[in-house]
């Protein structure tokens, strides 16, 4: 099996992110080969370009469009933690996920998005996502330090047998930064909140059990539950701006563990980020690999 483009690049320039309620299953599969149609045809007209993108459905579509066996671990993303500290819930049914080093290929890529799943959806959301210097986030922390590399890309971010080999599960979530509260936190401070040091993101010595590292760097039976992370700023300078967080993995347990770390549904104990920046939406798909998607 092959899994879809837009999983394992590296180091996109730039993201749009796409999300969707589904008016009409019936228009999906016929849609979703049609995408991949034109999008095999602007990688090859735009080689230069890294481009890639991922197809993904949500529980409630994706159980219509195979039965209950596939993708067994997904489920309808439901809202964590309490009043100023939580994550609401957005559950939608159908996301488009599109990088690569050139944004205007991107915007070709998501017209034809557009195109060819309009009659089927009603989009919700769109998110055009910027990688920012030296890969930071907009605190000014560089984002991916951690995030696996080279072969371990694959082997933390895809199922690696049976049906759903090669397909992987995917979690978004749109956050709002409060930079001006942020930027009044001394640099130090800023590292207390993290976990690591902002020139260069080496891990404290110390890692607060609060901060944003402390909370998602979990073992379980004495392995690391590895999740690949391709989040992207986005927004206006002078308006709403924060990070468009999205990850993929072969097991939605992993994510679900640091998510429900996070905000305070392991230990009582929440991230410090949740000071200074607001998730505004949150849901779970399945990403099916390329061959599975195409015989829907
Ligand atoms: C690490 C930022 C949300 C999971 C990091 C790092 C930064 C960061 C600066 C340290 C550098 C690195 O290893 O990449 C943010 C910001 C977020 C956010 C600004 C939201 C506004 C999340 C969420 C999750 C998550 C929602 C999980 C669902 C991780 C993981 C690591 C990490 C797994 C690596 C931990 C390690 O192994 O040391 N994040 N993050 N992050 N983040 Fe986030
Ligand atoms: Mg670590």
């Amino acid at each position: 099996m092959t899994a879809q483009s837009g999983i394992l690049l590296e180091s996109c320039k730039a993201g749009i992110f796409l999300e969707a309620n589904v008016v009409d299953v019936s228009l999906l599969a016929n849609a979703s080969r049609q995408f991949i149609a034109q999008l095999t045809e602007l990688q090859t007209q735009y080689s230069d370009a890294h481009l890639g993108a991922t197809v993904a459905f949500g529980d409630r579509v994706w159980k219509q469009l195979t039965g209950a066996d596939s993708a067994p671990e997904l489920k309808p993303f439901t809202a964590l933690g309490k009043g100023n500290l939580s994550a609401p819930a957005t559950q939608y049914d159908l996301l488009i996920h599109i990088q690569s080093n050139r944004p205007d290929v991107n915007f070709s890529v998501a017209q034809s998005a557009f195109n060819v799943f309009q009659s089927a959806v009603k989009f919700q959301q769109e998110i055009h996502g910027f990688r920012w210097i030296e890969e930071r986030d907009l605190t000014g922390f560089i984002d991916g330090t951690e995030n696996p590399k080279d072969e371990q890309r694959a082997k933390v971010g895809l199922i690696a047998t049976g049906d759903d080999a090669d397909g992987s599960y995917v979690f978004t979530q749109r956050w709002v930064h409060q930079l001006d509260k942020w930027s009044k936190l001394s640099v130090a401070k800023q590292e207390d909140v993290i976990g690591r040091t902002k020139p260069d993101s080496v891990e404290l010595d110390d890692v607060p059990a609060t901060s944003h590292v402390g909370r998602v760097d979990i073992k379980e039976n004495g392995e690391g539950l590895k999740i690949l992370r391709q989040s992207l700023p986005y927004g206006t300078v002078t308006g709403e701006h924060g990070l468009f967080f999205i990850s993929y993995c072969a097991k939605l347990h992993n994510i679900e563990q640091q998510l429900l770390s996070m905000f305070g549904e392991v230990d009582g104990k929440t991230d410090r980020l949740l000071g200074f920046t607001k998730p505004v939406t949150g849901a779970y798909y399945f990403a099916p690999s390329l061959e599975k998607l195409k015989a829907l």
